[in-house]
């Protein structure tokens, strides 16, 4: 027996050859005739407008990091070609984290669906038609770009730092502005979240910013105490589990590292902040929160050459006396490094674990993957952290400014890098097997 038809054809197909099929068939009622040709087409009103506004618009607006406005359909035109490129090798919106490998339930994870690149795809293809704008979706209200977006959930920050003030060029190559400021803070806190806010006229200019915490020692040098944040244009900011109390230390300073790229506008006396909002009960919670902390893992003790024209894998292994949980990874590399991948090993068993992975790396965006709460991968004690990168100093690199050189371990960014950075909380046996039991009893309730 034949199959029947689809009574409404595929929103891909197009009109004409919808209509061809239906009159052949002579099957379809004249309802669903009327809805397959009016469904055929993509527009940019009815189908590419409310992707763009979600997913581009935060950065693809006046004021924001994106070279370009991508608000309304003038905007958009002249560029469909180059979206569609950079849509469909998954470089925008800027996610570069596998779709087919690991943990693929992530929170503040930017990347489209691959319903969604098939309409910008084929609405590009189509000739990019407009449409009938009353289809158009309602205008994004974006928040003031003054304001601390996570101030509505908790209100204003108990703690604000700013970098010292940076007057800068309307033109320039990249800038690193690094001033280290106290935080005035005179007990240890928990901290429940933190974000970091670039001035508005800045916003545009401020590419990444870390902070990080240090002390002063007897001695008067300062010690790295930890991370604080790291920030890139169309983060959220970062919120510890509410099981967790990472440390922000009585006296410490923030120490930034700020990475400023000219791009036509003198901005004097430009500061960035970062916010912190404190668990109220820090005290009590510092005894029966699990600690967790955000710090560097590195690959290989951080010490390696990678010949003119070669590739190299470095890789690190890490493991605790104690179960972890790790909430959070972030590869760190420069332009060599084409990927990285964190996988657990476990001793007993024999098994690997693919935890994530980043084949497509790229040295402009530095973002934290989040895994969301009832992933998080929970490390039994003495199971080994896998971590796996990957260098390419071919001309095959797309980023490789000089296939020639000698690359070694380094700050500059022609120098490499090797090590992520993970927000790891750290268990006892009893906690481990709770949070294990917890998460199995929701999977079956879900499962119901
Ligand atoms: C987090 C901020 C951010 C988001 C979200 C984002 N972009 Fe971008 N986009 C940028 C920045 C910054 C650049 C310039 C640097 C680069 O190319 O990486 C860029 C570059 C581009 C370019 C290339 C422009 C050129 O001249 O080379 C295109 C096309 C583009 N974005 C389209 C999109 C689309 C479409 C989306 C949503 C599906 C999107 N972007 C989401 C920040 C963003």
């Amino acid at each position: 027996m034949r199959e029947r038809p689809h009574r409404h054809a595929s929103r891909t197909v197009p009109i004409r050859a919808a209509v061809i099929t239906a009159l052949w068939l002579g099957s379809l009622p004249a309802q669903a005739l009327a809805q397959a040709t009016e469904g055929a087409g993509m527009t940019f009103s009815a189908d590419v407008a409310p992707i763009l506004r979600e997913n581009c618009e935060v950065c693809h607006r006046p004021g924001a990091i994106g070279p370009m406005s991508l608000t309304d359909y003038e905007e958009v035109r002249p560029w469909a070609p180059m979206i569609r490129d950079r849509v469909s090798r998954r470089e925008m919106p800027p996610y570069h984290y596998d779709t087919d490998l690991g943990i693929q339930r992530l929170k503040e994870d930017r990347r489209l669906s691959a319903d969604e690149i098939d309409t910008i795809v084929s609405w590009v293809d189509a000739g990019a038609p407009r449409g009938d704008p009353s289809e158009l979706p309602p205008p994004v209200e974006w928040p003031s770009p003054g304001e601390w977006r996570l101030a509505s959930r908790f209100g204003p920050p108990d703690l604000v730092v700013p970098s010292t003030p940076y007057d800068l060029p309307a033109a320039g190559q990249d800038i690193y502005h690094r001033p280290i400021v106290p935080t005035g803070l005179t007990e240890d806190r928990c901290i429940r979240a933190i974000e970091t806010k670039p001035s508005v006229p800045g916003r545009a200019f401020t590419h990444h910013a870390n902070s990080s915490l240090v002390i002063e020692t007897a001695g008067g040098s300062l010690r790295p105490v930890g991370f604080l944040s790291e920030y890139a244009l169309g983060k959220l900011g970062e919120i510890v589990p509410e099981d967790a109390c990472r440390t922000l230390p009585a006296n410490a300073f923030v120490s930034w590292d700020i990475h400023y790229y000219p791009s036509g506008t003198a901005v004097p006396g430009d500061r960035v902040e970062v916010g912190v909002w404190f668990h109220d009960d820090s005290e009590a919670r510092r005894d029966s929160a699990y600690r967790q902390n955000l710090t560097l893992y590195f690959l290989e003790g951080g010490d390696y050459d990678i010949p003119p024209h070669g590739k190299l894998t470095t890789q690190g292994f890490h493991s605790f006396d104690h179960p972890v949980r790790i909430d959070s990874w972030q590869p760190h590399g420069h332009l060599r490094m084409t990927g990285m991948a964190l996988e657990i090993f476990y001793p007993q068993t024999g098994e690997r674990e693919m935890i994530s992975m980043v084949s497509n790396w790229h040295p402009g965006w530095h973002l934290s993957h989040i895994y969301e709460d009832d992933v998080a991968p929970l490390v039994p004690a003495g199971a080994v952290l896998v971590l796996t990168a990957w260098y390419d100093n071919t001309a095959d690199n797309p980023h490789n400014p000089d296939p020639d050189q000698w690359v070694g371990i380094g700050q500059r960014t022609a120098d490499e890098m090797s090590h992520a950075w993970m927000a790891v909380t750290h268990l006892d046996e009893e906690a481990y097997e709770r949070l294990a039991a917890e998460r199995e009893a929701r999977q079956r309730e879900a499962a119901q």
